[in-house]
């Protein structure tokens, strides 16, 4: 069995309205250590707190998506700060800059990311940041901010790899390592360090090969896992282990299993 810590989930999407509690009660058999279940608005960051109760292994981040920033409203940032305060709540997001599915309102996109980044600061959170087609306008509001966290699904190249590590924050590895076409994370998976290194699913999205295309879930990361330790000429279990310590230190988790 393999031991694995999914630093990116959104086990209260509808994909898993059928079988949430069958899928999700079968993960303390099946090797499951802890899940980070991400909010992308006020409501799914509720959604996330509430897994949270009611799963030892699950964790909240809550955060607005910047998908979702037409919903925050005018009281949005103290609504975050509120929910932050939860025991199992260890990471402001996911937050961040996306110019593939709207370049419209980036400036909007950049002030919302950088009054929560800042929140995260004041809260000393760390931060989970998707970043989709922004990677210059993300390196610029994080070299000024200087947050702790992570670049989720990372998308970037080596170069932009590199920026990332000299601020000291975490790379977020998922399904994308084990697509026919993976050239560009293959080559950040095989420069990464290990000790920056983040395993993640970002279920129900981005199914690894064997399942590509099929609705995601946290055990799926052991062919992420494989695939990184492949380039990296390490074992699947020297990966696993060093992504899993890693988690619990940036997301100041203390492990019940040490
Ligand atoms: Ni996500």
């Amino acid at each position: 069995m393999d031991f694995i810590f999914d630093t990116h989930a959104h086990y209260n999407d509808k994909a898993f309205n059928e079988d949430r509690t069958a899928l999700l009660d079968s993960f303390s058999e099946s090797g499951i250590l802890g899940v980070i279940n991400c909010g992308t608005d006020i409501e799914s960051s509720k959604k996330s707190i509430k897994l949270s109760e009611q799963y030892d292994f699950i964790y909240s981040a809550v955060g607005f998506h910047p998908e979702d920033i037409s919903k925050a409203n005018e009281n949005y940032l103290s609504e975050i700060e509120e929910l932050s305060h939860h025991k199992k709540c260890v990471a402001i997001g996911e937050i961040g800059l996306d110019y593939y599915w709207t370049k419209d309102n980036k400036e909007e996109q950049k002030r919302i990311f950088t009054e929560q980044i800042i929140l995260a600061n004041k809260l000393n959170l760390p931060v989970i940041i998707h970043s989709r087609d922004a990677h210059n306008d993300t390196l610029e509001i994080l070299k000024k901010h200087k947050p702790k966290g992570v670049l989720h699904c990372f998308s970037g190249s080596v170069e932009i790899a590199k920026e990332v590590l000299k601020l000291g924050m975490y790379i977020g590895l998922g399904g994308a390592v084990t697509f026919k076409n993976a050239r560009i994370p293959l080559e950040v998976a095989e420069f990464l360090p290990l000790d920056r290194l983040l395993l993640e699913t970002d279920c129900p999205y981005m199914s690894p090969v064997p399942f590509r295309g099929k609705r995601n879930q946290s055990t799926y990361i052991s062919h992420v896992a494989e695939k990184i330790a492949e380039v990296k000429n390490l074992t699947k279990e020297e990966v696993l282990t060093t992504a899993n310590k890693n988690a619990l230190r940036l997301f100041n988790i203390k492990n019940s299993n040490e």
